[in-house]
């Protein structure tokens, strides 16, 4: 039984695990990210790296980062939420730790996991996954491999055009999806609801202390879960503007299964249910065609460990 190990930088976690051939997570560790300190998310990465190593004979590291990575995967060229900015991230833990290590776009990390192990696991030939965290992530699989594209930076769903002239987005343009369909959105329209109407949006207000600038991604999916108007409501928004993206994807690929991951899909139905609303609205000619399931995501915030740690195993 072979063992490597992936590791998932996100906007907020560094998490990292011993994965072995099955997908199976045998050593699980989690760090807070330190954001806007690029030397330090290094050292956190090679902390858990050597933490998770040691006693145990490892073949290889998957890093799975949130940002454009070069085609050779070891450089990260830009990351919209984090401080690297040509990021030779793989040599840097290559050094550290004396293993091969390869660097992946944190939505084809788990769009790979979800593939081989999770929700789309029926799947043989491909499918489209959407991430949802502090931003929007993607990755795509056709004909069975991952598909990375000419210069490595393919499948970032996150910054397809949504509103021209929309909200600005850490990329530098303006209106893309992932100011729209993210965490980070989720929770700036439930911020802007609450100093709007705080009556209705008591229930939701209350579990922030009462400070709008206060209410957190979790308080929405709680209060939504509790029945409040305002949260079921922001819910049903970023549901409508994943669904028309996911119309998209599912236009131009034609994929065997879409999934969607991330935080937010604990509210279940509360997202999904206007998601798939918003896709069918939005596919041409839907009932004379074939139309590709939307699925929930299975492995959770797991699911960057499994997929970086599968990738590093292929390398
Ligand atoms: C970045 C992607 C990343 C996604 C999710 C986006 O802003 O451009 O590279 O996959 O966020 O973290
Ligand atoms: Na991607
Ligand atoms: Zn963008």
């Amino acid at each position: 039984m072979t063992l490597t190990i992936g590791i998932d930088v996100g906007g907020t976690k560094v998490a990292g695990g011993v994965v072995d051939e099955t997908g199976k997570v045998l050593v699980h560790a989690r760090r807070d990210t330190p954001a806007e300190d690029v030397a330090k998310t290094r050292d956190v990465i090679t902390d858990l790296v050597s933490e998770l190593a040691a006693g145990r004979s490892i073949e290889a590291v998957g890093v799975g980062a949130a940002g454009w990575i070069d085609a050779s995967r070891s450089t990260v060229l830009f990351a919209p939420n984090l401080a690297w900015r040509d990021e030779p991230l793989r040599d840097y833990v290559s050094n550290k730790s004396g293993l091969p290590v390869i660097v992946e776009n944190d939505g084809n990390v788990a769009a790979w996991a979800e593939f081989r192990h999770g929700a789309a696991r029926h799947a043989d030939d491909s499918m489209v996954m959407f991430t949802i965290g502090t931003g929007v992530g993607g990755g795509i699989v056709l004909g069975g491999e991952l598909v990375r594209g000419a210069h490595g930076i393919a499948a970032e769903l996150g910054h397809m055009l949504t509103v021209p002239d929309g909200h600005q987005c850490g990329c530098g343009r303006l209106g893309c999806i992932e100011q729209y369909a993210s965490g980070s959105a989720l929770v700036r329209f439930a911020r802007a609801a609450a100093r709007q109407e705080p009556n209705r949006a008591a229930a939701l207000l209350e579990l922030a202390g009462g400070e709008a600038e206060a209410i957190t991604g979790p308080m929405v999916t709680a209060a939504a879960k509790g029945g409040d108007p305002v949260s079921i409501e922001v819910f049903a928004q970023v549901g409508r503007w994943l669904g028309t993206s996911l119309a998209d994807m599912a236009q131009i690929l034609d994929p065997q299964v879409l999934v969607v991951g991330g935080g937010v899909i604990e509210a279940g139905d509360l997202l999904m249910g206007p998601t798939r609303r918003s896709y069918l609205e939005s596919l041409a000619q839907r009932s004379r065609l074939p139309v590709a399931e939307i699925r929930p995501a299975e492995l959770g915030n797991r699911a960057g460990v499994i997929g970086a740690a599968d990738l590093a195993r292929r390398m």
